[in-house]
């Protein structure tokens, strides 16, 4: 996953009290301006999170990397995959900078180029004539955008992969969709493909453990890949809830399982979560499904309403949180004293075929 390996910053940074750490990210964004952009993804912590430019789920992310091409250095306050991302939609005279390179998506790594290259040579031989797209999911690396974009797939994100799907079914027979089984679940569902349609590629199983025919029948074949952190939320959960507070509205994310899905009220993006809870009138309650940073901003940001976790442990993703005010400080530092560390390169013939993948899903 990672372009490197994180180093050690040093002490003088990961002994530093918090809040000298925030004065001095503060007084280094001064000085930098311009020259730097810091985007942040919702599942940050908020010392980082409050420092950010722009902020927004994965798709808005990319948009504003996209867009950012008066700034040289790209801050990227997320994880690794969002990061390569970025790199592709910029200019190659602008740096985009992870400020730990130990921030990737256990999700993102459950699919590698090699693992998916294998199974589809697996499936379009026993599928024959039929014609199959490829779709990834935003949370995966380049190689597997670049594969997809080099086969006439598309990326999505979670916030329009119903949308997508929907032009990959009307573009082929069938869609081979990783590395997360449940936005690929959720989404077929939502379209109202048959369960009988949809199959589970099994890793390391010969034929991802289908027999031909059923892989013949799938209009939707789907990695077996999860989030950890989503994989929390159960139905049990949502059952309690329901009995306990009824008045209470359940609002999840789609990398939850169908059955989270389906007991919800609602399920989208993070953005799409965001929008839903504020735009609710004062003294709704709200038990939402995602990750614990954002549940905890949006009952900050709403006292008048009543905003927690579906479930009753934090939900937290150890990978976001690697992006922390010291390793922020230090990426600063180091462009103040004109020293890009820790950017993110995606090799150029990968990242020119991935942006063909990047490019399709925007103009869908
Ligand atoms: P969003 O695109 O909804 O922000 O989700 C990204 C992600 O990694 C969720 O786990
Ligand atoms: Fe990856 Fe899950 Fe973390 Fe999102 S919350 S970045 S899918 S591990």
């Amino acid at each position: 996953m990672q372009d490197n390996e994180q180093i050690d910053i040093g002490t003088q940074y990961l002994d530093e009290e918090e809040s000298m750490l925030l004065d001095r990210i503060a007084a280094r964004k001064k000085e930098l301006g311009d020259k730097v952009l810091l985007l942040s993804h919702h599942y940050q912590q908020d010392s980082v999170f409050d420092f950010a430019d722009r902020v927004g789920d994965s798709l808005k992310l990319a948009k504003n990397a996209a867009q950012a091409q008066d700034r040289p250095y790209i801050v990227f306050c997320g994880v690794h995959f969002m990061a390569e991302s970025a790199d592709i939609l910029t200019s190659g005279n602008q740096a985009v900078i992870l400020p730990d390179l130990g921030a990737g998506c256990s999700m993102a790594d459950m699919a590698t180029s090699d693992g998916v290259s294998q199974a589809w040579a697996e499936l379009t031989e026993v599928t024959g004539s039929a014609r199959i797209i490829p779709m990834t999911y935003v949370n995966s690396s380049a190689r597997l955008k670049a594969f997809v974009g080099h086969r006439g797939g598309s990326v999505c994100t979670s916030s329009n992969a119903e949308r997508v799907l929907t032009w990959a079914l009307e573009k082929g027979d069938k869609v081979f969709f990783f590395p997360d089984e449940h936005l690929g679940r959720n989404s077929a569902h939502a379209l109202g493909i048959d369960p009988d349609e949809v199959a589970l590629w099994v890793r390391d199983e010969p034929l991802g453990g289908n027999s031909p025919e059923q892989l013949k029948k799938a209009k939707v074949i789907l990695w077996d890949g999860y989030c950890t952190v989503h994989m929390q939320f159960s139905e049990e959960q949502i059952n309690t809830l329901r009995r306990e507070e009824p008045e209470t509205k359940i609002i999840v994310h789609p990398e939850c399982r169908r059955e989270v899905v389906m007991g919800a009220d609602q399920y989208g993006s993070t953005e799409m979560i965001i929008q839903a809870v504020s735009n609710s009138p004062a003294g709704s309650s709200w038990a939402v499904g995602t990750e614990i940073n954002l549940v905890k901003r949006l009952a900050k940001q709403h006292p008048d309403k009543k905003i927690r976790s579906l479930s009753p442990v934090d939900c937290k993703c150890s990978t976001m949180y690697r992006v922390n005010p010291a390793h922020l400080l230090w990426v600063l530092d180091n462009l103040a004293a004109g020293k890009v560390v820790n950017q993110i390169t995606v090799e150029k013939e990968i990242a020119a075929l991935a942006k063909i993948s990047l490019d399709r899903m925007l103009e869908i």
